[in-house]
């Protein structure tokens, strides 16, 4: 059985609920803003025991747009996206697995009457996420893909990446939740097909994510959230030793020419403002939490991520590329995550 058929086996099969799972590996312990708690208590709740995600993939400034969801499950974020993106926009799950996809299809005229669109603004699509090629999509036709927890189970999470940069928009990103490891996964764990389906032993060591990011086309991979596993089931931990899982948050940019390390020419940012539930401040990743009002100083590639996207209209910009002052501070190198826990992620799924 190869890696595809096992997972959805595990996905199809072994699991019906995510009270199943194993671990809290595929589980979103991240505080939910209030606004999205309101839209996830429209969602059937058949949708909601499926759900095996493990962040919140929800990006601000979503009205009207073009979204692909890679590994979208029984669809609980597409559902949550089709609120999000209004009836003028548009949002595509792709999952491999069947029963998966039966979950999310039986709903789709349910969600339709209970968020009061005259039609759907959500399809469901049998593929593969590392075979995207496969499904005709238009190239360059995406504002924003999303995925939750899928690109660990991958085989070919290059391909994913690739295939990602060449489906979004320019200045259009891949916004995504997944499970990183502190060091890379031995061989023997990889084979081990419960750490994998639990989205653990398929995770990819946080530095060679960079560098395959890299490679794909996304230079400057920016992490908005993380925090550590909390792998409370015992068998498991044996099995894993001292290796350390995270689950992050990443957006990566479809930018053409962003530079690999941040670069200092002298530039800053102002936000005016105006993103809906951001009104007081933005956040474009862990490290730019931008006030309205106040002059930021930011690197080449913040400049261009808010300068040349969908967030233009919602800053002042200053400066431009002609002096180069040198490498940006902060610019690092070293485990990104924190290891401490935030807030107690006991097992279970929320
Ligand atoms: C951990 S679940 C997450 C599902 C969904 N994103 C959510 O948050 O509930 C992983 C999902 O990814 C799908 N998946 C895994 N590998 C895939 C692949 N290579 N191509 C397409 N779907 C895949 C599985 O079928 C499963 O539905």
């Amino acid at each position: 059985m190869n890696t595809n058929d096992s997972v959805k086996e595990y996905y199809g099969k072994v699991l019906q609920s995510s009270g199943d799972l194993q671990t809290n590996a595929c589980c979103t312990a991240t505080d939910t803003p209030h606004h999205l708690k309101q839209l996830l208590a429209n969602i059937h709740p058949e949708v909601a025991a499926r759900y095996y995600g493990c962040g919140l993939v929800r990006p601000d400034l979503l009205l009207g747009m073009r979204v692909l969801d890679l590994g979208s499950g029984s669809g609980r974020d597409c559902y949550l996206l089709s609120q999000l993106v209004g009836e003028q926009g548009y949002v595509l799950g792709v999952d491999m697995t069947e029963e998966q996809l039966a979950v999310a299809d039986r709903h789709l005229e349910w969600h339709r009457q209970k968020f009061g669109f005259a039609k759907s603004n959500v399809e469901f699509r049998k593929g593969y996420i590392e075979h995207l090629d496969q499904l005709g999509l238009e190239e360059n036709s995406f504002d924003i893909i999303v995925s939750n927890c899928v690109i660990n189970l991958s085989p070919d999470k290059e391909a994913v990446l690739r295939e990602a940069y060449r489906l979004l928009k320019p200045g259009g990103e891949l916004y995504f939740s997944d499970v990183y490891a502190d060091r890379r996964v031995p061989a023997e764990l990889v084979k081990d097909k419960v750490l994998y389906g639990e989205c653990l032993s398929g995770a990819l060591y946080w530095n060679d994510f960079l560098n395959l990011a890299k490679r794909a086309g996304f230079p400057d991979p920016r992490l908005v959230e993380d925090r550590p596993l909390a792998i409370e089931n015992q068998q498991i931990l044996v099995r894993i030793g001292h290796i350390a899982f995270f689950s992050a948050t990443y957006r990566l940019f479809k930018l053409d020419g962003l530079e690999s390390h941040c670069e200092d020419y002298g530039q800053a940012v102002v936000y005016r403002g105006g993103i809906a539930h951001a009104e007081h401040r933005f956040q474009l990743d862990k490290h730019h939490l931008l006030e309205k009002g106040r002059i930021f100083p930011v690197c080449g590639n913040s400049y261009r991520m808010l300068h040349e996207s969908r967030f233009n209209p919602y800053f002042d910009f200053f400066g431009n590329t002609d002096t180069h002052y040198g490498i940006f501070e902060g610019c690092g190198s070293t485990l990104p995550f924190d290891k401490t826990v935030q807030q107690p992620a006991s097992g279970g799924c929320c």
